[in-house]
């Protein structure tokens, strides 16, 4: 009977897989996606200096855009207008211009509000007074708009993913790519990112002409959804010794002490609080293993944390943007996961003792190590030229290949999306996690150097487990929901041949599952054994080849 089930499950499999692979076979025929590989390095400058010649300017209504329009082509001409609103009845439009010098005229030319209790702070963040007269002002013509691009209304919310049509596709491969599109942070979500960051840079440029304040994490790494929260991180100061220069500017001696770090997180928390315009609830977490100032941008709606001198995050978030665009069936696969996990409850946005974001992302990426779809770190190691040297400020080596493309081969893994999300379910469900650490390094398990309910080797600070916060209970809600998830997708592919993403996401249905349970409980009273996912999968199996017959 069991090889009847197991042959039957096989086929059905087989027969559903076909059919996805089907549908979305024109996407593995692509060669790889690395053909159009942009390096990170390029990708963030491109991105600093559309926030250099970027204003955001609120307005009174979506009416005000082409008075605004119409007011600023006077300083230069402008690329790009995006329109955004936000909870009540805030309008803001972020306005690009080609060149960096219509912004500096713009800002001298701005004006400050006369009164004594508001501080006047030059920022890339204004508003804009409605004219006595709008005899100069023009409406913006067709021609400007085919001039422009012109967006309004842009998403700066996260839809909810009921309404956003995934059981109107057959193919769930299909599903997790709309997924990925409709919830991937957009151009708009990662201008505004950067533009925040550059409000930091610049408050701080005459102190510190030097210094950068760059997004990481999720913001940048490829990863990230509408509306998830910024990182930040303030850079230590890039110099170029140059040796023509006779004269030189004095300077302070500070230690880079962790006493050191606190004291400018409490400083940059004073700065954020009293003076920079949007920053709202500024909290000083200094006693964190990274010290970081956290606090909201209002004008912007998301939440920031801003750290210092955490050169090590910034090349974590360069290695997983890598992996990210190493092939197109990364990130839809990242998004599914991150997302089954948040919608049942296994994650949360504070931070505690549950499985993180991070954590998860790695463990996707660890899995497609094993499916041969990305490389082990130790390859791109080996791989690294003498310009991907870096060694950080705190001696951490984060050296690795960073023009991929290089090392590209066709993969030969053609597996589906839809296949490659069982996969990782039953992979995990099955997994040793009581010995084994996870490596991404080696792409393999080693030991676990040390106990913890999970062990996922930091991939750049190898000494480190970066899923240390989780504790015992929170890991086995985390196993068991995996071997749910596989059960899940298991018994809906074999019993109707096709599956609805939200089916994962709606978590397992306990009632049904017991029901189930008691029944082979039942049927196995005699033997003394627990009742296992294969069971109740078996069990389902049989369950199908009677209706059949
Ligand atoms: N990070 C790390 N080690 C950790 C935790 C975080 O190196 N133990 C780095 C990673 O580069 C991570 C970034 O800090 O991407 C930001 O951490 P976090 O905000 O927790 O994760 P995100 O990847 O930004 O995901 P989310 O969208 O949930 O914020
Ligand atoms: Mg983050």
């Amino acid at each position: 009977m069991n090889k009847t089930c197991s042959l039957r499950r096989l086929c059905n499999l087989h027969e559903y897989l076909i059919k996805q692979h089907r549908v979305i076979r024109y996407k593995s025929n692509t060669c790889n996606d690395l053909n159009s590989f942009v390096l990170y390095d390029k990708f963030i400058c491109e991105r600093r200096s559309q926030s250099k010649c970027s204003v955001l300017v609120q307005v009174s209504s979506e009416n005000s855009i082409s008075d605004l329009y119409s007011y600023c082509s006077k300083f230069g001409s402008i690329k790009n207008i995006f329109h955004y609103q936000l909870a009540g009845s805030n309008h803001f439009v972020l306005t690009e211009f080609e060149d960096q010098s219509a912004v500096n005229t713009l800002l001298d030319q701005s004006t400050h509000v006369k009164d004594s209790n508001v501080i006047a702070v030059r920022s890339p963040f204004l508003w804009f007074r409605s004219s006595a007269s709008k005899k100069n002002s023009k409406l913006l013509s067709t021609d400007d708009k085919l001039n422009i691009s012109f967006q309004t209304n842009q998403t700066m919310i996260e839809p909810n993913i009921k309404n956003i049509g995934l059981e109107k596709l057959d193919s769930l491969s299909d599903q997790m790519l709309l997924l990925l599109k409709c919830t991937q942070l957009n151009d708009i979500g990662t201008r505004l990112r950067f533009l925040t960051a550059m409000q930091i840079e610049n408050s701080l440029k005459g102190i510190f002409p030097l210094s950068k304040v760059l997004p990481f994490g999720s913001s940048v790494n490829s990863f990230g959804k509408i509306g998830s929260d910024i990182d930040l991180v303030l850079m230590d100061s890039e110099i170029k010794e140059n040796k023509t220069s006779r004269l030189i500017y004095h300077g302070k001696c500070v230690s880079n002490s962790r006493t050191q770090i606190q004291r400018n997180i409490e400083i940059l928390g004073d700065l954020l609080q009293l003076f920079l315009p949007g920053c709202s609830r500024v909290k000083r977490i200094s006693q964190a293993r990274v010290p970081i100032v956290k606090y909201s941008q209002d004008f912007v709606g998301v939440e920031c944390d801003l750290a210092v001198s955490n050169e090590t995050a910034v090349n974590m978030s360069e290695l997983l943007y890598i992996f990210g665009n190493f092939d197109y069936r990364v990130r839809p696969l990242v998004f599914t996961v991150k997302m089954w996990a948040r919608e049942i409850n296994l994650t949360n946005d504070t931070p505690g003792r549950w499985i993180t974001n991070f954590s998860l992302t790695l463990l996707v990426l660890f899995y497609l190590q094993q499916e041969k779809i990305i490389p082990d770190i130790q390859t791109l190691v080996k791989q690294a030229s003498n310009s991907d040297v870096r060694i950080t400020n705190e001696g951490i080596n984060c050296t690795f290949l960073r023009d991929v493309s290089k090392l590209h081969k066709d993969v030969e893994n053609k597996k589906t999306l839809d296949q490659l999300l069982l996969g990782f379910f039953e992979y995990f469900a099955t997994f040793d996690f009581n010995t084994n650490a996870i490596s991404l390094n080696f792409g393999k398990t080693i030991n676990k150097p040390e106990y913890s309910a999970l062990y996922i080797v930091n991939p750049l600070e190898v000494h480190f487990n970066v899923s240390k916060n989780i504790s015992s209970e929170e890991m086995e809600r985390f196993r068991i929901e995996l071997r749910n998830a596989a059960w899940i997708m298991e018994s809906s592919l074999l019993n109707t041949n096709s599956f609805n993403l939200l089916d994962l996401f709606k978590g397992f249905d306990v009632n049904k599952k017991n029901q189930i349970v008691f029944e082979i409980q039942h049927q196995i009273k005699n033997s003394n054994r627990l009742v296992t996912v294969k069971d109740l999968f078996d069990d389902s199996q049989t369950q199908e080849d009677k209706r059949l017959t």
